[in-house]
């Protein structure tokens, strides 16, 4: 939220103390809203605290907030007494930290994204639909569809057929995004205090799914072949989890594609146990060298599939979708129906025309993506010598590794030289990753010339000063 608004420039506090009072004015923070500590807020903000110490109290000496020993700090109300809520740091950060409220005189280059740009072909089909297309849709359909529209459903089943593992339309929901999938999958299937094992570092939404029903997280590391399966193998002897996750095809963040002997393994693990299997393939059609795998697929309850068209043709779409058995589907249809009725019409319309030009998506992405790592790791390579990495071979980011210090702290101060940055720490359930973080190479080669060559001025300032605060005009110059 606040990252949207605010001064553009200026010293952080002050840009920071001008975006709490739009928020404020917009009643978006109401009167007596309890905002985070200055810790918590200055960790999801990757500010110093002592930017979010004078921002507050700023807002304090003009009369906006109030503060009270061991009460915290809330927004000043005329009206005295009510309710008082607290609001996360978490929220008013956002998701991406990187964002307008950042951008000082000199915009922020967004390195804490890996996201993929939308492919042309996503324009030529969707400019592809007629009138009359829309019409038989709008006549076809009352709209509301938990499982998805039928014919998306039959061909993305159809796909998993010519694979080699017959699938048919009920063993298929289609969700907003395989976000929305994840989401329903832990609400459907987790209990408080359910394990989960994730691998180390994960992709992070994936953690802030499984963290919100309260389940226990346990990680295993995962390498440059993905997932350590014999340490998951151990884990499994000792006390089976309810649920495992893994990114067998192609991984986030690290760019590994697991290994064939460790997947064979890995199948036969889970299917011994009483776990669940979640095998996240939202990367499929990213992988750039060596021979693309197949999702693990199964029949049963336990194994679950997750696919998406985001990073094959673009996130917009907002499509993903579910392969698990008939029985599965149909209860997390149920939680899908509560959470939004079904995912657009028109986005899966579009979804399902273009589901015929996977191959044409996937040799474009083949060859942007091994072009962006070329030039990423060529500017390291001359720039910041030091680091080291994992060479992937599918997604579109790099998983970094810092000769010393920690990536939150280096976060802090990149934002002063325009990078922002997603420390480590993010793709962890323990926060143990720290001395990483992922650098995305999906971008324009004009902007990752820059972002490198600002990292690196960031990197120099942090490693000769630590975390201290560097002046904006420092940074700038
Ligand atoms: C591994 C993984 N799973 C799921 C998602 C969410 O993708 P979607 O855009 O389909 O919701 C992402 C997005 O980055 C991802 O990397």
């Amino acid at each position: 939220m606040i990252v949207e608004t605010g001064a553009k420039s200026g010293p952080l506090y002050h840009r920071l103390s001008t975006s709490i009072a739009e928020l404020i004015d917009r009643g978006e923070l109401p009167p007596l809203a309890v905002l985070p500590s200055e810790r918590a807020l200055a960790d999801a903000l990757l500010l110093s605290r002592t930017t979010v110490v004078t921002a507050y109290q700023t807002l304090r000496e003009a009369g906006r907030l109030e503060r009270r020993r061991g009460s915290g700090t809330w927004v000043r109300s005329g009206a005295p007494g009510g309710e008082r809520e607290t609001v996360s740091g978490d929220l008013l950060a956002g998701d991406h930290v990187a964002s307008p409220f950042l951008n000082g005189p000199l915009a922020t280059i967004d390195f804490a994204n890996a996201a993929l740009p939308s492919l042309d072909l996503v324009a030529d089909v969707a400019a592809g639909l007629t009138h009359d297309d829309y019409r038989r849709l709008g006549s076809a359909h009352h709209g509301y569809h938990p499982r998805g529209l039928p014919a998306l459903r039959e061909r993305v089943a159809g796909w998993y057929s010519g694979l080699g593992t017959p699938t048919t339309p009920d063993e298929v929901l289609i969700t907003s995004g395989a976000q929305q999938a994840l989401e329903l999958i832990a609400r459907g299937c987790l209990q408080p205090g359910d394990g989960v094992v994730v691998e180390e570092p994960t992709y992070r939404g994936a953690l802030e799914a499984f963290a919100h029903t309260g389940s226990r997280i346990r990680t295993v590391r995962a390498d440059q072949d993905g997932m350590d399966v014999g340490a998951l193998e151990q884990m499994l002897a000792a006390r089976t989890p309810r649920l495992v996750y893994v990114q067998a095809v192609a991984h986030n963040p690290t760019g590994a594609v697991l290994a064939e002997e460790r997947r064979r393994r890995l199948a036969a693990a889970v299917q011994a146990s009483s776990a669940v299997l979640v095998d996240d393939t939202s990367l499929a059609g990213t992988v750039f060298r060596g021979p693309a795998p197949a999702p693990i697929l199964g029949s049963g309850d336990r194994i679950v599939t997750v696919g998406s068209m985001s990073k094959l043709f673009w996130g917009g779409l907002r499509i993903g979708w579910i392969r698990a058995s008939a029985r599965v589907t149909s209860r997390l249809a149920q939680v899908k129906g509560v959470t939004d009725l079904g995912t657009s019409l028109v986005s899966q319309e579009i979804a399902l025309r273009l589901l015929d030009r996977v191959d044409e998506a996937a040799a474009a992405r083949r060859e942007s993506l091994a072009a962006g790592f070329e030039l990423l790791t060529g500017l390291l390579s001359e720039h910041l010598p030091d680091w080291t990495w994992r060479e992937p071979r599918a997604g579109a980011s790099l998983w970094v590794r810092l000769p010393n210090g920690d990536a939150t702290h280096l976060a802090q101060v990149a934002l002063r030289f325009g990078v922002a940055l997603l420390p480590g720490a993010v793709f962890s359930a323990d926060r143990h990753t720290d001395d990483h973080t992922r650098l995305p190479y999906a971008l324009p080669p004009e902007v990752l010339r820059e972002g490198v060559l600002r990292l690196a001025r960031a990197w120099r300032a942090y490693a000769e000063g630590g975390l201290r605060e560097v002046s904006l005009t420092t940074a700038i110059t």
